[in-house]
Formats: C-alpha cells, sequence, structure tokens
C-alpha cells in the first residue's frame, strides 16, 4: 500500500518488484511461525493466473524452484478458485452453488456443482466492481485502495441523495457494467468545485498513509459523503440484482461470495437483509482480499486428485476459470 497509494493503484513494475523482494522472507516467516519445514510440506501451489503477469512470474519462478529442490509436487491454481475456496472450504456449501467473485480484477457469476466444477454465468464487460470503487476514489482524492475507505464512509452518508441509474444489459442480461456508473460520478464531480475538497484530502493521505474514519470525516462535506453511499448502494444494487437472478435460474442451493469487494459491510448487510431463500457465505475478513491461505485451499481437492503440473506450468495472465 506504501508503494501504490500514492500513485492511486497498482503500478505493475512496481508490484512485481515488490513480490520480488517479499516472496522468500514471507514464505520464511510463514514455515517458522508454524514451525514447518519445507520438506515437510505434500506439496507447493502457485497461483497460475489470471493477474500480472510480472507478479505472477515471481510466485511462479519461486515455487517452481521449491518444488524441484525439495522434490515436492507442484499444483498450479486459478488466482478466482482461489476466492471461492477462501470460502468453500470454511462453509458448509450445498450444491449447485451459485459464486459471485467480486475484485479488483473480476465481477463474475459462476455455478458451481459437486467436484469443484464451474460454469460462467455472467462477468462485467467493462470494469470490475473493485476497480470502480478505486477510480471513484482516486478520483475524489481517496488515495488507493478505494473500497475500505467508500465502505467507512458510506455509512455517514445518504444512499437515496444521488440517483444513478442501473445499467441494463443486451445479450446475455446477467453481465455487468460499471462505466455508466463510474462516467455518472465523474459528470457528478466535474459539475462541482471539489479542488480544495480533494488537495485537503490529498493532504491528509501526505501526513498518514491510513488515516482514521475521522480523519476523513473532517475533509468530507456531507454531499460527497452522500455521493460516496449513493455510489456504493447503486454497487450492491447491481451485484445482488444479478446474483438473485443467477441463483434463481440455476436453482442454487446456496451462495458464495468472493474477492475484496466481499469485505464490503454494506453489501454483506444488503445481503442480510435481503432473506434469500439459501444461505449466503461470505468469507471472514482477512481471506476476502487477495491471500496464499485461499491458494492452498483450492490446491487441496488437485492434491487428493493427483492433478499436479510440471516445470512447464506457465504464468497466464487472462486464465479463465470457466
Ligand atoms: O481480491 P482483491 O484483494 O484483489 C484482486 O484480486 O483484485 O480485491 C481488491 C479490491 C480493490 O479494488 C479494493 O478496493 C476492493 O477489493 N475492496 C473493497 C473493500 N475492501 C477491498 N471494496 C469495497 N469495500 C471494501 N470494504
Ligand atoms: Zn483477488
Amino acid at each position: 500500500m506504501a508503494t501504490h497509494s500514492k500513485y492511486g493503484g497498482v503500478v505493475p513494475e512496481l508490484a512485481s518488484r515488490e513480490h520480488l523482494r517479499a516472496i522468500v522472507p514471507v514464505v520464511r516467516m510463514a514455515l517458522q511461525d508454524w514451525s514447518t519445514r519445507l520438506e515437510d510440506l505434500s506439496a507447493i501451489a502457485v497461483t497460475e493466473g489470471p493477474g500480472l503477469v510480472g507478479s505472477l512470474l515471481v510466485g511462479m519462478t519461486y515455487g517452481k524452484a521449491l518444488a524441484m529442490v525439495h522434490n515436492l509436487p507442484l499444483i498450479g491454481v486459478n488466482h478466482i478458485e482461489g476466492h471461492i475456496h477462501a470460502v468453500a472450504s470454511q462453509s458448509a456449501v450445498e450444491y449447485p452453488a451459485l459464486a459471485l467473485v467480486v475484485s479488483g480484477g473480476h465481477t463474475h457469476l459462476y455455478e458451481m456443482t459437486e467436484g469443484f466444477r464451474y460454469r460462467l454465468l455472467g462477468k462485467t464487460r467493462d470494469d470490475a466492481a473493485g476497480e470502480a470503487f478505486d477510480k471513484v476514489a482516486k478520483l475524489l482524492g481517496f488515495g488507493y485502495p478505494g473500497g475500505p475507505v467508500v465502505d467507512m464512509l458510506a455509512e455517514h452518508g445518504n444512499p437515496d441523495a444521488v440517483r444513478f441509474t442501473l445499467a441494463k444489459m443486451k445479450g446475455n442480461t446477467l453481465d455487468f457494467s460499471f462505466s455508466g456508473l463510474k462516467t455518472a460520478v465523474l459528470r457528478w464531480f466535474e459539475a462541482r468545485d471539489m479542488a480544495d475538497e480533494v488537495a485537503a484530502r490529498h493532504a491528509v493521505l501526505a501526513r498518514n498513509l491510513k488515516p482514521s474514519v475521522e480523519d476523513w470525516l473532517q475533509v468530507t462535506p456531507k454531499t460527497t459523503l452522500d455521493l460516496l453511499a449513493s455510489f456504493q448502494g447503486t454497487v450492491i444494487e447491481e451485484l445482488l440484482r444479478r446474483a438473485i437472478r443467477s441463483a434463481d435460474e440455476i436453482g442454487a442451493r446456496s451462495i458464495i461470495v468472493s474477492g475484496g469487494v466481499a469485505c464490503n459491510s454494506g453489501l454483506r448487510r444488503a445481503a442480510k437483509e435481503s432473506r434469500f431463500p439459501y444461505p449466503v457465505f461470505f468469507p471472514g475478513a482477512d481471506l476476502s482480499t487477495d491471500n496464499a491461505a485461499m491458494i492452498a485451499a483450492a490446491a487441496f481437492p488437485k492434491l487428493a486428485r493427483g492433478e499436479f503440473a510440471d516445470q512447464t506450468l506457465k504464468a497466464k495472465a487472462n486464465l479463465a476459470l470457466a
């Protein structure tokens, strides 16, 4: 965050450099914390894709090297499947399940059946939901990542204050689009003189990388809080209405919501209040955003099936789950 925050988003070159810097000490620390040695492991799981290729390559190269040196099987894991397993490994999911993966790179709906089989039902045609949070936050001077800031400030605004139109999709109506909403926020911004307000927030960020809600409230007037609440409310509505429709369509017996945006407290609350006829599972807050535990969890069924990769495994920036 310290590296990327000032740029208002992840800078790919810096991200891969940070991965390179962190990967050895992080793995060493994880092993130490759990009094485990590499030679005690059953396999090495590594993210195959999708993602920023520079960062993927760091993990891939390191994972392959560990597997080779310690004579361990190598397992390639899809990042999206990892997000799904962050929930599936911890909850009594009943199948068929509907999985809504909402992160900085994805807004995807999958049907998930027994044996971890997936069918894509809908996806975003432009920005991912998390990306929309990040872009709106950046525009308004809240730094990166935007989701957590918007989340905490939306509580203080009126979600009905600004009326945004919901996206109407031609073709597959289970697809998402957030570019219209993003543009609507931009128009709202351009119609006002926001320069002083944004400068004040940049000053807050320059002093403190992780301002508290009180810090933000001092430099954020009610109109902007209302805008944030209305924006977040619209994103939640877009997500939930399509999730409900797809769940109905496949006769889902449970819903899984995962990915960084699954941290959103408004989304969690709305899902709870919607009183779905099936359980809705969210990951614990520490497993919502990107983490390594979810990659290990997704690797377990592959380990059981003996589904191993070899040293020719490649990082794939656009790897699809289904
Ligand atoms: O899954 P993730 O850690 O990384 C990707 O695979 O993209 O998701 C990161 C995304 C960012 O766009 C971030 O703004 C968003 O998740 N995010 C949130 C919240 N916490 C993180 N969005 C809304 N509300 C949150 N509380
Ligand atoms: Zn992710």
